[in-house]
């Protein structure tokens, strides 16, 4: 084998080599049997896998594999039990351990460890009741002979020994046998009693529970998931039958698990950042104290996506508190700026916010009332729309070129101001692109002026006294993938801090106007590519929120970032003017350990040769000078050849991409014809679709 042959086996190869080759076992196997994998605690010379069914990982559980990765990471996909070899010599405790604990944070459930009766230090012993706490079974067997200097003895001799072991009672092993058995039997039926249970006993979120629908047959039961996938169990498959077919399936994980994943599941880099939070402080309350992973993460978005504007962090548990934080903060921000005399309670309650039809900011009554209540998916009997919303124009990427869409209330306007096609069209994918988000360039364009005209004029006719302006940046993800206008944004932003104050403001802040804020859970942290979306918007929010892909779809987390001004708000003499909001779990330490590591993974990422690729084909620079330079330009993962070739697909409406998102708008003519399209497209790209997508409906579709 040369050296490119060596190279060559990645760890997709040695999984798909070893998937093969157990199924052609399990073809030609007459009953039933087991395979695992065998992980050695020690290095183990005379250990010989007794078993074909046995996948070896030979030396320790972190020996790499010819990709380079430690042997735990690459044999994960199989998510196979696992026998735990311990190590009966000196040391042989420790590594057992650490051995057993590195399987454990990969997920690997392990069945059994087996290890020599030596006798000189009896690790069996304290290993036994060590594991026994753990529900785990040791088994000490006898030690192999000792090696015979003739090849062909020491076979002879090694055959006789693996006989007397497997044969012989006292031995053990065939009590282990009969455990590991016991375990398969009860993981399946574990597996198998999981979606009738589930059905009586789960109330899930976005799900109807009619009687009819769903029914436990059509329940997803989730055996693991690493990288982009889940392995679920084949529960439609009987038990027993003669069919040799995997019990587990992979499915592709469609929406990222509510785009929650950065890295990819059961990432172990993240993992063990969990760990090593988990290990040092588990959960610590944080009123007036202070940690390291807390206040390392605050620093690093201060200096991030809070550069130039930003300078305080407030921790909360998901992008739903994290908004309802930023509206806590914008409104008190807003009457203390603006401060009346009389009722001031009553003038409170009423306050409203601007915002744009289709905006989604989470489920707490709060944040709801900040969206509009548009087609009825606010059911709530407390929720209560308080302001304003704007029919956004969106971008879509049609046949090759980039096309604004105006909404009717923005289109008598556009063509009374002399706005034609040619204004709203830019031709050629990859230069479209960066034309329609060079909003700098577009602010003199005669459609600025006519969304100026048309904010304006709709703010004046508003009764509600408004607040605060509440955006989703470039895309509303929920709302159905809608790619705004930025340059509509940016407009917007512009004209709600020019416009004359309501009364007379207190004291002039940095912030002008009404409070910005900016809901950047879903497109924040990277993933429109860049570290935040202000620098395509040309200005800073006054509040902004991050929570999802930032802690890396491993632990719930969200902060909600302000300006001094907005802080300053809610100092006072009086403990009742502070931001009397916090979470039992206010700044988990391992979740913002956790955050820390996402971050410090996709800075290295924005640095590696792949992104710098995928950026050049986009901006057509040496990505590298743009950066140093400060340039802002948009670019996405997604091949812009293929991008562009999708968007001429007969059955594509549209197609929009920015960063890791593509939204893909399908032409069904009404009938349902998706499958069309799926052909279509799997014959026209060099994407492979994978049979099972695990797509979940977007939360408001
Ligand atoms: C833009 C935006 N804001 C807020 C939220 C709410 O976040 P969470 O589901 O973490 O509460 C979401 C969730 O999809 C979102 O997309």
């Amino acid at each position: 084998m040369t050296l490119t042959h060596i190279q060559q086996v990645t760890d997709g190869v040695l999984v798909n080599a070893i998937t093969n080759r157990v199924s052609s076992y399990a073809k030609d196997a007459s009953g039933a049997g087991h395979v695992y994998v065998e992980t050695a605690g020690g290095n183990y010379s005379r250990w010989r896998t007794p078993s074909r069914n046995l996948i070896s990982t030979i030396l320790g559980v972190h020996s790499p594999t010819l990709s380079g990765s430690t042997q735990l990471d690459a044999y994960r996909p199989l998510f196979l039990p696992t026998i735990l070899i311990g190590d009966s010599r000196l040391g042989g405790i420790s590594s057992t351990i650490s051995t057993y604990e590195s399987l454990l944070l990969r997920g690997y459930i392990v069945d059994a460890v087996l290890l020599f009766r030596e006798d000189y230090y009896q690790n069996w012993e304290y290993l036994a009741s060590y594991f026994a706490e753990k529900d785990v079974p040791v088994t000490a067997i006898p030690p192999p002979p000792t090696r015979l200097p003739s090849p062909q003895e020491d076979i002879v001799s090694l055959e006789k020994y693996y006989k007397n072991i497997s044969e012989s009672e006292s031995s053990g092993l065939s009590q282990v046998i009969a455990q590991l058995t016991e375990r398969h039997e009860y993981r399946l039926d574990e597996l198998d009693s999981m979606p009738a249970r589930t059905h009586t006993r789960i109330w899930w979120p976005f799900v109807q529970h009619s009687s009819t629908h769903p029914n436990p047959e059509s329940i997803t039961v989730i055996a693991s998931a690493h990288k982009d996938y889940f392995s679920v169990y084949n529960n439609n498959r009987a038990r027993g039958s003669e069919d040799t077919e995997s019990l587990l399936g992979y499915k592709f994980d469609g929406s990222a698990s509510w785009w929650t994943q950065t890295l990819g599941h059961s990432n172990p880099i993240l993992t063990l950042a969990a760990a090593r939070a988990a290990g040092r402080y588990g959960h610590v309350l944080f009123p007036q104290s202070t940690h390291l992973p807390a206040l390392n993460l605050a620093e690093t978005l201060l200096a991030g996506p809070g550069k130039g504007w930003a300078s305080r962090v407030f921790y909360t548990d998901n992008g739903s508190t994290g908004m309802e934080v930023a509206l806590k903060m914008a409104l008190r921000a807003y009457t203390k700026k603006y401060p009346v005399d009389g009722d001031a309670g009553d003038r409170a309650k009423k306050l409203g916010v601007l915002g744009l039809k289709g905006s989604y900011h989470g489920d707490t009554i709060g944040v709801m009332n900040a969206c509009d209540a548009g087609d009825g998916v606010y059911t709530c009997e407390w929720h209560e729309s308080k302001g304003f919303w704007f029919d956004p124009p969106s971008l879509t990427l049609q046949q090759g070129q980039i096309v604004i869409t105006l909404p009717s209330s923005l289109q008598d306007l556009a063509s009374r101001c002399g706005v034609n096609e040619k204004d709203l069209t830019w031709i050629g994918t990859r230069d479209s692109l960066s034309a329609a988000y060079g909003v700098d360039k577009r602010l003199d364009t005669a459609l600025a002026q006519v969304y100026k005209e048309f904010i304006e004029r709709s703010l004046d006719n508003i009764r509600t006294e408004i607040a605060a302006l509440v955006l989703e940046p470039l895309v509303m993800g929920a709302g159905g993938m809608v790619f705004v206008d930025p340059l509509f944004q940016r407009v917007l932003v512009d004209v709600v801090r020019s416009r004359p104050p309501p009364v007379k403001p207190s004291a002039e802040g940095r912030w002008s106007g009404i409070p910005v804020i900016f809901d950047e859970v879903f497109v924040g942290t990277y993933r429109m590519g860049l570290q935040t979306t202000s620098t395509v918007l040309g200005v800073h929010p006054d509040i902004s929120v991050y929570a999802k892909m930032l802690s890396g779809g491993l632990v719930p987390l969200a902060t909600t970032l302000a300006r001094e001004e907005i802080f300053e708000a809610f100092v006072g003499e009086r403990k009742d003017q502070a931001l009397l909001h916090g979470h039992s779990y206010t700044a988990y330490p391992v979740a913002c350990e956790v955050a820390n590591e996402t971050l410090r993974q996709i800075s290295k990422l924005t640095e590696s040769e792949d992104w710098m690729n995928a950026r050049r084909k986009w901006t057509g620079e040496a990505p590298a000078d743009d950066l140093a330079a400060g340039a802002v330009r948009v670019w996405s993962f997604w091949d812009p050849e293929f991008v562009d070739g999708l968007s001429k697909l007969k059955s594509v409406k549209g197609v929009m991409t920015l960063g890791c998102v593509l939204a893909i708008k399908i032409d069904d003519g009404g009938r349902g014809e998706v499958a069309d399209f799926y052909t279509s497209l799997a014959q026209s790209s060099r994407f492979r679709l994978t049979k099972d997508i695990g797509l979940v409906p977007l939360k408001r579709s």
